[in-house]
């Protein structure tokens, strides 16, 4: 090819890169985005499809609960960290259109913290706030018994109180459906339901057969007997009670071993979510942060916000104190 280019007059030649060049900078024109930043603000191109509105404010805010229903005692592990106000944010802002609820916060921390404190205190609802650590000598494993010392101490102060109601495990950053409420409100022993976002499988759940609970459909069941998430049931308070089983530090195995500790029976599994066709909680996880360090920025904004933003960010945990 080259050759042929070298064996060409070179009139004929120069007419050739003339016509090449004319047509690569036609082309360019044409695609107006190789020399031109884009138009920001244009007439009127997106299209907008109106789907419905529904003006009329149809909102409940926290229904009067009925007088023959039981109590639900959300029982959310927490602990202090970048992502820790949101979270509780987020959770308390849906229990606030729940009825009939008390809500455990159990943070891992030696004492309760006037963060956590004054959140509680101003969503109101009825609530109960603990402290329980992670005992040091599972501080250093490579995988933490996450929550586990905050759940045994909401179990322990269940007993203690002896309540009547039900009792369900909520993670901090688990997102759930208030419809999920009204249906684990009527368990008589344990009642179970598909979680979603659960690591392999993007669901985990209790296997329906004829309108019981035959097995269980996860991604990791590792010889459990029960293998569901701790967001997948609800557990009357009477089998609380009934025994002092409570749950091991030992991870990966904290549901089934409490279910088998409380005596639960594979028979009394009540399936909800539609005989567990739906899902109803999920187990989302946020993405981890690291706190900043902004000490040298925020002395440059002196007489302004910005130095108590900054305190407020370092006592809710986003900035190094
Ligand atoms: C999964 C399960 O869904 C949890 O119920 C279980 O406790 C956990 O694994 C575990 O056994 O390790 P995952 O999303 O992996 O949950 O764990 P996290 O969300 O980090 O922690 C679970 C709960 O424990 C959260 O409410 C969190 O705030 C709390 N937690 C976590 C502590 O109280 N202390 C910690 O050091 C870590
Ligand atoms: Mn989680």
């Amino acid at each position: 090819m080259v050759s042929h280019l070298m064996a060409m007059p070179k009139k004929r030649y120069i007419l050739l890169l003339l016509c090449f060049g004319g047509v690569s900078s036609f082309l360019l024109l044409q695609n107006k985005s190789f020399l031109k930043t884009p138009e920001y603000e244009p007439g009127d191109i997106e299209t907008t499809v109106h789907c419905k509105s529904n003006l009329v404010d149809r909102r409940h805010v926290v229904p009067p609960a009925a007088a023959d229903t039981s109590t639900i005692y959300v029982v959310t592990p927490t602990y202090r960290r970048v992502e820790q106000v949101a979270e509780l944010t987020r959770q308390g802002q849906t229990l606030l259109t729940v009825p009939d609820i008390v809500w455990m916060v159990v943070e891992d921390a030696d004492a309760c913290s006037p963060v956590v404190a004054a959140l509680l205190d101003r969503f109101g609802i009825p609530y109960v706030h603990l402290a329980s650590a992670m005992p040091a000598r599972y501080r250093g494993l490579s995988i933490l018994p996450r929550g586990v010392s905050n759940r045994r101490a909401a179990l322990k102060w269940l007993r203690a109180a002896s309540p009547l109601g039900v009792m369900y495990f909520l993670d901090d950053d688990n997102t759930v459906d208030i419809r999920l409420f009204e249906q684990i409100r009527h368990t008589q022993k344990v009642s179970m339901f598909p979680v979603g976002l659960m690591e392999q499988f993007l669901v985990s759940s209790p296997v329906i057969r004829e309108g019981k609970v035959t097995g269980f459909f996860d991604s990791w069941p590792a010889g459990r007997q029960f293998a569901v998430d701790m967001a997948g049931f609800a557990l009357n308070l009477r089998v609380v009670l009934a025994s002092s089983g409570t749950m091991p530090y030992h991870p990966g195995y904290e549901e089934d071993k409490l279910l088998q500790n409380l005596n639960v029976n594979v028979h009394d599994i009540e399936p909800l979510a539609n005989l567990c066709t739906e899902v109803l909680v999920w187990h989302t996880k946020t993405k981890k942060h690291k706190p900043t360090n902004l000490l040298a920025e925020v002395r440059r904004y002196e007489n302004s916000n910005i130095g108590s933003l900054y305190e407020h960010m370092q006592a809710t945990a986003m900035a190094v104190a």
